[in-house]
């Protein structure tokens, strides 16, 4: 199984719910020389008002590509479906706090799987309620839109959040930020302490996908 990037780096995770699915390893494969880590997001339709994929595809794209999967689980019930994803190779699972009555036992579930974790809050959510697990994790999502759709704007207040977060990580921990990611808002939140950059809209959106992923990286980069 892949490791997450070491840190001191900024890396993009373009997410794949903008891509076109019917294309889905062409879209893949004009990124996959320009990133570290591809984003998946899973959905139920219950935990977040939309439906996506689930394992079954992500096992047929995992041969399709050497980057690291970063599966953002947006779904009631994460403990029973993590497994599955693990197994269709996934390399990170990312859950959500509010999804999940016992963090600590969803985190005990990833490591014994093998793969690196992540946890994340939705924009409502207090950044302090990740306090008593953030040590043991080795990447927090801070949601920088309600999670459900691609294409939202960024929420301003994300910044401030970021900044808090950032406090509350170790240097070897990344700080993921996803939603509402273009070049024109990477920089503040770069400075708020964001290393991890999911964008959709942003990458798959676009006529040439690979320049898009270097735009975000150069606005990313030129305030450093
Ligand atoms: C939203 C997903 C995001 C989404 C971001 O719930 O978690 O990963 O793809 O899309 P953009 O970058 O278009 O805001
Ligand atoms: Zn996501």
């Amino acid at each position: 199984m892949r490791k997450l990037p070491s840190t001191g780096t900024i890396e993009i995770a373009p997410s794949i719910l903008s891509a076109d699915f019917s294309r889905l390893g062409e879209h893949i494969a004009q990124i996959e020389r320009h990133v570290k880590i591809l984003h998946l997001d899973i959905m139920d339709g219950h935990f977040v008002p939309n439906l996506t994929i689930g394992p079954v595809v992500v096992k047929r794209i995992r041969p399709h590509s050497q980057l690291f999967f970063d599966v953002h689980l947006m779904i009631d019930d994460a403990p029973k479906y993590a497994p599955e994803f693990v197994k269709a190779g996934a390399d990170g699972i990312t859950f959500h706090l509010e999804a999940v009555s016992d963090p600590r036992k969803m985190i005990k579930q990833l490591r014994d799987l093998g793969a690196s974790v992540g946890i994340s809050i939705k924009p409502g959510t207090p950044v302090s309620e990740l306090e008593p697990v953030v040590a043991d994790v080795d990447m927090v999502l801070l949601m920088t839109v309600e999670p459900g759709f691609g294409g939202q704007s960024f929420l301003p207040e994300s910044l401030r959040r970021a900044e808090e977060l950032r406090k509350m990580l170790r240097d070897d921990q990344r700080l993921e930020v996803d939603g509402g990611i273009y070049p024109s808002t990477t920089p503040a939140i770069v400075r708020a302490g964001a290393d991890t950059l999911v964008a959709g809209n942003a990458i798959f959106g676009r006529e040439s996908p690979a320049d898009a992923v270097k735009a975000i990286y150069e606005s990313a980069t030129a305030n450093t």
